[in-house]
């Protein structure tokens, strides 16, 4: 397939017309970059599982650019909904609702609920006015892989694969919508993210809970409430250890780099997953920072790139650092985790 690549984001003619015969349209959002289609024509739909190589019951995210077009969509709209969308929407927050029959049973891959986000980007905003359609998109990467946070991953997974890629800025937050399912009586959170625990409680109160199944390995039998939670996500071709320590950063390094030149003389080659204030400090093949300890959201923008330009040096293993679990902080950890199988030593 011939994929056409839109260099002026604000000229989008041709993307709109694509979406309104049933193509694929790779747009930024200001969380990842997202792969659209009609989310009310099946075909297109499926044709987006197919690009990705995605599982079919890993149902898909519905974007609306304004609250008019949600009433059409779901069935009810509960009052924690309703707080929420006053205080979140536009934004990183997508919402569970119980579905409306005209959605498609390939969205939500079987389930009767089906997830809506409204994002704040200019450019998936107007595709969505311009073709005047509710659009499907997941993150625009091949399923598996760290998301998109910038046009060339999209490009490297997607080019011949869609119909069209529009090259937007690098995408502001980095990380992926908070998932909150808002058809029971308290709100569950089942993907951390944009959004954070903290912002919803401080709207909620104690309505707002995280769902049980994350945060660790899934055990035999257990479901998580978001169904992508159960798949491995998220990984570059090397292996992921996260490292978590006590120590002041002098230790630390003493002790990871004693880690990386065992590894190496193993014959791996070895990448370290730093901060601002500790890239300095490893020795490894190829040592990056992520950004500020003192500032998550840093990190969180760079993060998925961080991941996966280990892969363009052939590196085997990555030593990620942990960050701290809270604001931010949880979305950047479940990623991370998810990433390393949960693999996690303390040294
Ligand atoms: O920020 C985002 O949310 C990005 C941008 C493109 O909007 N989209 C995104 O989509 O991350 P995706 O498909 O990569 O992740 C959607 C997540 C999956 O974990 C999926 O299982 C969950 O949302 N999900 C979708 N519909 C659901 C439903 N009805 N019930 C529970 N979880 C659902
Ligand atoms: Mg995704």
């Amino acid at each position: 397939m011939n994929t056409c690549i839109i260099s002026d984001p604000y000229k989008l003619e041709e993307a709109v017309a694509i979406l309104k015969k049933g193509g694929l349209v790779a747009s930024p959002t200001e969380t990842v970059y997202g792969l659209c289609a009609n989310a009310l024509n099946e075909q297109a739909v499926k044709n987006i599982y197919v690009a990705k190589g995605r599982p079919s019951d890993n149902p898909l995210i519905v974007h609306i650019s304004s609250l008019d077009m949600l009433p059409h969509l779901v069935q009810e709209i509960s009052p924690i909904a309703e707080t929420l969308m006053q205080h979140f929407w536009p934004g990183p927050m997508t919402l569970i609702f119980k579905a409306s029959p005209i959605i498609p049973k390939v969205v939500t891959g079987g389930l009767d609920t089906v997830a809506v986000r409204f994002p704040s980007h200019p450019v998936i905003c107007q595709l969505i006015t311009e073709s005047q359609l509710p659009l499907a998109a997941p993150s625009a990467n091949t399923s598996g892989k760290p998301s998109p946070t910038n046009f060339e991953r999209v490009y490297e997974d997607l080019n011949g694969k869609v119909d069209c890629i529009i090259h937007g800025d690098d995408c502001e937050l980095g990380v992926e919508s908070t998932v909150i399912d808002t058809t029971e009586d308290k709100a569950t959170i089942c993907r951390p993210g944009g959004i954070t625990f903290e912002m919803l409680s401080n709207v909620l109160g104690d309505k707002v809970m995280i769902d049980p199944a994350l945060g660790h390995a899934l055990t035999k039998g257990e479901q998580p409430k978001a169904p992508g939670m159960k798949y491995t996500h998220y990984s570059p071709n090397a292996d992921v250890i996260i490292v978590k320590s006590l120590q002041d950063h002098v230790h630390l390094a003493t002790s990871l780099n004693a880690l990386i030149e065992e590894q190496q003389r193993l014959g791996k080659r070895v990448g370290v997953m730093a901060t601002d204030e500790t890239y300095k400090l490893f020795k490894a093949n190829k040592v990056i920072s992520v950004g500020s300890e003192k500032n998550l959201l840093t990190v969180a923008a760079h993060l998925f790139e961080g991941l996966r330009c280990f892969d363009d040096e052939n590196i085997d293993l990555v030593y990620a650092l942990a960050f701290k679990k809270h604001d931010i902080g949880m979305a950047i950890m479940n990623r991370l985790e998810k990433s390393a199988g949960y693999h996690t030593i303390e040294i």
